[in-house]
């Protein structure tokens, strides 16, 4: 056994913990609710390589306090809450978890563009709560999906994953990104736009980007004025590429027609934020990802990426290779 030591700020699951602890001491936060930032900074010390969730808020700070770090191990594919580009400099490789989770992310994209449209969870509660309408020419009618237009922003993994099911469905496909992608517009038939454009045609609307300086608020008020009235607004990427106030002001203006949210800003969201009143937004608490086989193979890249740096190798699944050029 060496004398490494390793921090985990949760609780990652037994395999991937015992993987771990072949090359190094394991300390786990075995807490339900995560560590706050001066608590993983107080127990950074002497830590080697640090696995940690996109709940950690991973700063500058945070990563000075561990003078020994070799390697910070994210279990989520976005890597927005770590400092990366102090990390790069500091030479220290941060990890994630691409490609695994894309197909379940996308799933639950795809569950809650159904729900909104068809509107599985009003009219769920309303039944639960002892009011089932009998069957009527309009009763809870709402949106068709199939054969209906989809605007994809973000064409990366998870965006394509998304398109793929569209696709399915029937879609006609929009999709807006940094960069053109004349193969996947072949492959599933889609339209490069603007973001204008992609805004004023689509009927449904969901977010794929990571969060960045340029992503955040991408979708703003001015964003909603191009929308149509019947659009429908996905977002499983980050709260903050949404500005979350002109969200609510359009849903409750009627300028759109629906949300369904996977992430929220902040989160959790505040108990009294007015899109817990409307009805026609279905919210989860980021669990996009959250299959029981994928967020086991998460566990398990998150244990190989870091017995990787601590045996002296470059990690398999890297957000800043350049630590390696
Ligand atoms: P990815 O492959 O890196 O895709 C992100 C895409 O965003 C890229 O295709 C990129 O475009 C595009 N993009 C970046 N800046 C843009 C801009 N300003 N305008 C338009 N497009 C822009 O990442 P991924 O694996 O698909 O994951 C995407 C994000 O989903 C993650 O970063 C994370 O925030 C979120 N996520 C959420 C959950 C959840 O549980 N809800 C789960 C997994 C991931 P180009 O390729 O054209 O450069
Ligand atoms: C989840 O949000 C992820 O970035 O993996
Ligand atoms: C509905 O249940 C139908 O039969 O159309």
């Amino acid at each position: 056994m060496t004398n490494y030591r390793t921090l985990i700020t949760r609780d990652i699951g037994e395999k991937a913990i015992a993987s771990i602890q072949k090359i190094s001491e394991v300390d786990v936060w075995l807490e339900s609710t995560p560590p706050s930032a001066e608590q993983i900074k107080q127990s950074l010390k002497d830590v080697d390589a640090l696995v940690c969730m996109l709940t950690d808020p991973i700063s500058r700070e945070i990563i000075e306090s561990a003078p020994k770090l070799k390697v910070i191990s994210q279990m989520a594919v976005g890597t927005d809450n770590i400092d990366v580009a102090f990390a790069t400099q500091k030479k220290i490789p941060v990890g994630h978890t691409p490609d695994v989770l894309s197909n379940t992310t996308a799933d639950f994209a795809f569950a809650l563009l159904l729900a909104v449209a068809r509107r599985v969870v009003e009219s769920h509660n309303a039944v639960h709560q002892g009011n089932w309408q009998p069957w009527g020419p309009y009763v809870w009618s709402g949106h068709d999906v199939t054969g209906s237009t989809i605007g994809i922003i973000g064409m990366g993994r998870i965006g394509q994953a998304m398109a793929r099911r569209a696709a399915g469905f029937d879609m006609k496909i929009l999709y807006h990104s940094r960069t053109r992608k004349p193969e996947i517009e072949n492959k599933l038939d889609a339209e490069f736009l603007s973001l204008d454009a992609l805004l004023e045609r689509s009927d449904f609307i969901s977010l794929h980007t990571f969060l960045s300086e340029d992503t955040h608020h991408l979708i703003n008020k001015k964003s909603f004025q191009l929308m149509k009235e019947n659009a429908i607004l996905i977002n499983t990427a980050r709260g903050a590429v949404v500005d979350q106030k002109a969200l609510i002001d359009a849903l409750q203006s009627g300028k759109i027609a629906g949300a369904g949210l996977d992430v929220s800003d902040p989160e959790p969201i505040h108990p009294t934020d007015p899109l817990l009143n409307l009805p026609n937004v279905v919210i989860t608490p980021h669990i996009g990802s959250a299959s029981i086989q994928t967020r086991k193979r998460m566990a398990m890249m998150m244990a190989e990426n870091v017995t990787a740096a601590l045996s002296g190798k470059e990690i398999p699944y890297c957000a800043n290779p350049q630590v390696y050029s």
